[in-house]
């Protein structure tokens, strides 16, 4: 083994091989020992928070729609596997509290990085962050961290999660991160690791902050965000990284 399974997350699960956010990736990156799997979350027309990375229809699912306009019996009929195989043409859109019961199947399942994507919107960060809280206030045992590179959004659900790991997305460090994410009692800052090097690394360390980085599809890329102090790398590939070639 390269890393630890708790260093290695699989990016909206084992993204390389099989398609992303789908049932059939987080099984895989469970079977290949990631301790975490990260995901995109957005919030639907209806309230309903499904598991898609993109704004809208078009690259892993056909269509044009906006999500944000689509309401769930418009969305889980979906194939959103198709377009990374045909053998994955039974794929369909899970919900947020589908995973969390997923996670629960097996003692072993990995951890869960919610991304929250949401634009700065009031009333979109406002019904993003109710069905979250709603979500997440109910499971039990639920070992997750809950990201976003809204600012607005971690802001309105850090009081009203209090025992849940939240963190800041960004690319490089922004001037202000580490001061927001102090002020907001977040509890660490995910960076892309391209953009990450010694001084930001040392500076996010020393002010007391967990560091995580994506996405990271090489093993040298791993081990030299490693030694910076990276705690987790989130990964396409979670195989490549756990697996002595
Ligand atoms: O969670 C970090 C990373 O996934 C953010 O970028 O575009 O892959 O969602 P993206
Ligand atoms: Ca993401």
């Amino acid at each position: 083994m390269i890393f630890s399974r708790d260093q290695i997350c699989a990016h909206r699960g084992a993204s390389g091989h099989y398609p992303e956010n789908t049932r059939a990736a987080f099984d895989a990156a469970a079977q290949s020992g990631a301790g975490w799997i990260e995901t995109d979350i957005q919030c639907l027309a209806d309230g309903e928070l499904v598991i898609f990375h993109d704004e809208q229809l078009g690259r892993t699912a056909t269509g044009s729609a906006r999500l944000r306009d689509l309401c769930w019996s418009e969305v889980a009929p979906l194939d959103i596997g198709s377009w990374k195989g045909a053998e994955f043409s039974t794929q369909r859109p899970l919900r947020c509290e589908d995973l969390i019961e997923w996670q629960s199947g097996a003692t072993d399942r990995p951890g869960i990085v919610w991304e929250m994507k949401c634009s700065e919107d009031p009333e979109a960060v406002e019904a993003a962050a109710q069905a979250l809280i709603e979500r997440l206030s109910v499971a039990q045992d639920h070992r997750c961290i809950v990201s976003s590179f809204s600012r607005a959004l971690l802001q309105a659900i850090r009081p009203r999660l209090p025992a849940v790991p939240m963190a800041l997305i960004a690319g490089a460090l922004p001037a202000d991160g580490i001061a927001f994410c102090l002020n907001n009692a977040l509890e660490g800052i995910h960076l892309d690791g391209q953009d990450l090097h010694e001084t930001a690394a040392h500076m996010i360390l020393a002010a007391g902050l967990s560091l995580r980085s994506y996405t990271v599809n090489t093993e040298a890329e791993a081990r030299r965000l490693s030694v910076l102090g990276v705690s987790m790398i989130m990964t396409d590939f979670p195989e490549r990284l756990l697996t002595t070639p």
